[in-house]
């Protein structure tokens, strides 16, 4: 796992690369209006504060001290609280939208179906899943695929050997195959090297 005492110039070390998919974020969130956001794996917080200074509900959770101190800096402090993804205390059925970003890759496939499993537990019927993470196949290309395992390789051995087990299970796509939900859009970024899915229980 990534040394999260680098949590101090996270955000400044990643916003170049993510600044896009914050505001896409925000995008979609406008156009469904989402009353209640949850943010697992939310880090320092980074895109809640955004989120939250549009006006939304918003709620994070991490497994990180040292993340959750920074997210508590700032105007725009979103709720965040020391939890872990794959058991989270919410009720069923607490907010409109859950959201992952980063947080599935560095995971084995049990712990990664877990979260996944948490966030459809958490959110209301007909509620929402965003799930953004890397992405690498045909249409990646070869500078987005180097630039990401080069990311990896710097977060740590165990980070990467994750990562590598999850690009070898088939992603994003794999852990979703056989869930039940209903894709409502997907988009790319970073040469197709990240994608972000907006899935819809059913
Ligand atoms: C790569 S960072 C992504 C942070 C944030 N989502 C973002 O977009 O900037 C992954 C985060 O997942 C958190 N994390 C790892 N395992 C976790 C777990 N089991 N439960 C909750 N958070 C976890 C780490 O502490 C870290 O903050």
């Amino acid at each position: 796992m990534i040394e999260y005492s680098i949590a101090s110039f996270y955000d400044l070390l990643l916003l170049p690369f993510v600044k896009l998919i914050r505001y896409k974020v925000l995008e979609i969130a406008q156009e469904y209006n989402f009353k209640s956001i949850l943010d697992v794996c939310c880090g320092t917080g980074n895109q809640l504060k955004l989120l939250k200074k549009h006006g939304f509900n918003v709620s994070g959770i991490d497994i990180s001290d040292e993340m959750l101190i920074i997210s508590r800096i700032g105007k725009y402090k979103p709720n965040c609280i020391r939890e872990d993804a794959a058991d989270m205390s919410f009720n069923n059925e607490s907010f409109d939208m859950a959201m992952i970003t980063f947080g599935l890759h560095e995971k084995n496939r049990e712990t990664a179906e877990n979260i996944i499993h948490e966030m459809n537990r958490v959110i209301s019927k007909n509620g929402f899943i965003m799930i953004i993470d890397f992405n690498i196949d045909e249409n990646t290309s070869i500078i987005s695929k180097s630039i990401i395992r080069l990311i990896e390789r710097i977060a740590g051995n165990d980070h990467y050997r994750h990562f590598r087990k999850y690009i070898s299970f088939g992603g994003l796509e794999a852990l979703l195959k056989d869930m039940d939900f209903k894709e409502v859009n997907k988009y790319f970024f970073a040469s197709n090297g990240i994608v972000l899915r907006l899935l819809k229980n059913i």
